[in-house]
């Protein structure tokens, strides 16, 4: 590829995308997309973007999946419940340095909520999701990475062809299980969660065959049940795991932190801090159990006192339901950290409802009512 100087760099950076690409190599690669976007019915899908289509049926996705594929384009896959911020979008941005074409899966699986859990509540942005992907893929063509050439979002009728879908157990359906995997830690609260997850990732990479699938190292038991899925069901796609996206003060972005309100978005932070104070004791030096997990618990702990010493208008209770040190391939609890494996520190805490809101207070979607679970994770590396 000639060399580009960074001043023009600079100036496509800013540029938003007007055209074809500007490189040679880049001209060249993205010849077949054209030729792809000119024809948009063939695929019965509608288009948002000179780029990018939208579908809702697996015959249409299969013909343009194919078409890349005979045109030696790759495709990386995000999947997605929607609700979209920027540890979605770093996902995105990830695929596209890696793949001519990223798919962004845009679909809420009923399957991995329990029956108690929010999947009524679920937030559903569809709009604002689409204006944050169009926005992110002109500054993807501003930079010459791949571009996001498909959302696929599907109905439910479509996901579960057969009997609908259900979270009860058993249940009913056809189901892909990793045990015990799923069943520790996230899975002990919500037992349904993993094998939901697990099937319909399961049903997605085999509609969208990528080669190569996103997912975010904040939901870290996900990635190891993922990972588990494609080694064990010999799946022809590669596993690509993206930092946790953070807010400022360190909380982990969240779909769901639109539900905490300004009392216990400031409290949710605990979970965080006591990770941090864990990993402090591993970089130190210890790798026991116990004297890696105290300082996390004794912090907790304290912050919950505190909390619940305050009077009703103002604190915000919450409930820690595990902080776990972990092998980071089972995800089974460990005595002591083997230096050469590393391990997964994580926890799940419980923000409760608020119980006497203040007249002008800031309660966040759902008026504070919400009872909202907070996850998060630190890996410790392996020493080499
Ligand atoms: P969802 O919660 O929408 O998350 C989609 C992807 O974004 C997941 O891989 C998740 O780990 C990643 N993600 C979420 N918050 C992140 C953050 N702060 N930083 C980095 N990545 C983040 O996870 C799901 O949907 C579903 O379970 C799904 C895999 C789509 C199956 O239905």
């Amino acid at each position: 590829m000639a060399a580009v100087r960074p001043s023009t760099l600079l100036f496509l950076r800013r540029c938003p995308y007007t055209g074809p690409p500007f490189s040679y190599t880049r001209a060249f690669a993205y010849k077949p997309r054209r030729h792809l976007t000119t024809t948009p019915p063939r695929y019965d899908s509608s288009s948002f973007s000179p780029h990018t289509h939208t579908f809702h049926d697996v015959a249409p996705l299969r013909q343009f999946r194919r078409d890349l594929l005979i045109h030696n384009r790759t495709v990386g896959l995000v999947p997605t419940m929607g609700a979209l911020h920027e540890g979605h979008l770093s996902l995105v941005r990830e695929a596209a340095a890696e793949n001519t074409d990223v798919f962004v899966s845009v679909y809420v699986n009923p399957t991995q909520f329990g029956l108690n859990e929010d999947l009524a509540s679920y937030p559903k942005t569809w709009e604002a999701d689409m204006r944050m992907l169009i926005a992110l893929d002109w500054e993807l063509a501003s930079v010459g990475a791949g571009r996001i050439t498909a959302v696929f979002a599907p109905s439910t009728k479509t996901m579960y062809p057969t009997i609908p879908p259900d979270s009860a157990i058993p249940g009913a359906g056809s189901f892909v299980e990793m045990r015990p995997l799923g069943q520790l830690l996230e899975g002990a609260s919500r037992p349904v969660f993993f094998r939901g997850v697990a099937t319909v990732c399961m049903k997605l990479f085999n509609i969208c065959t990528p080669d190569r699938v996103y997912f975010g190292q904040k939901d870290i038991q996900q990635t190891v049940v993922i990972k588990r899925l494609v080694k064990d069901f010999h799946l022809n796609t590669e596993v690509r795991i993206g930092p946790t996206q953070r807010e400022d003060d360190g909380l982990a972005m969240s779909s769901r932190n639109v539900y905490l309100g300004t009392r216990r978005r400031n409290t949710g932070i605990v979970l965080r801090e006591s990770l941090l104070k864990a990993e402090a004791q591993y970089l130190s030096g210890k790798r026991k159990r116990g004297d890696i997990l105290w300082p996390a618990n004794a912090y907790a702990d304290r912050v919950q006192h505190e909390q619940d010493s305050l009077d009703a208008h103002s604190r915000a209770r919450f409930e820690v339901d595990y902080i776990s040190l972990a092998d980071p391939e089972t995800m089974e609890e460990i005595d002591e950290v083997d230096e050469s494996r590393g391990a997964i520190l994580s926890g799940a805490v419980k923000m409760l409802p608020v119980e006497d809101a203040r007249e002008d207070e800031e309660l966040g979607v759902g008026g504070g009512k919400i009872p909202v679970r907070l996850i998060d994770n630190i890996v410790l590396e392996p020493i080499v």
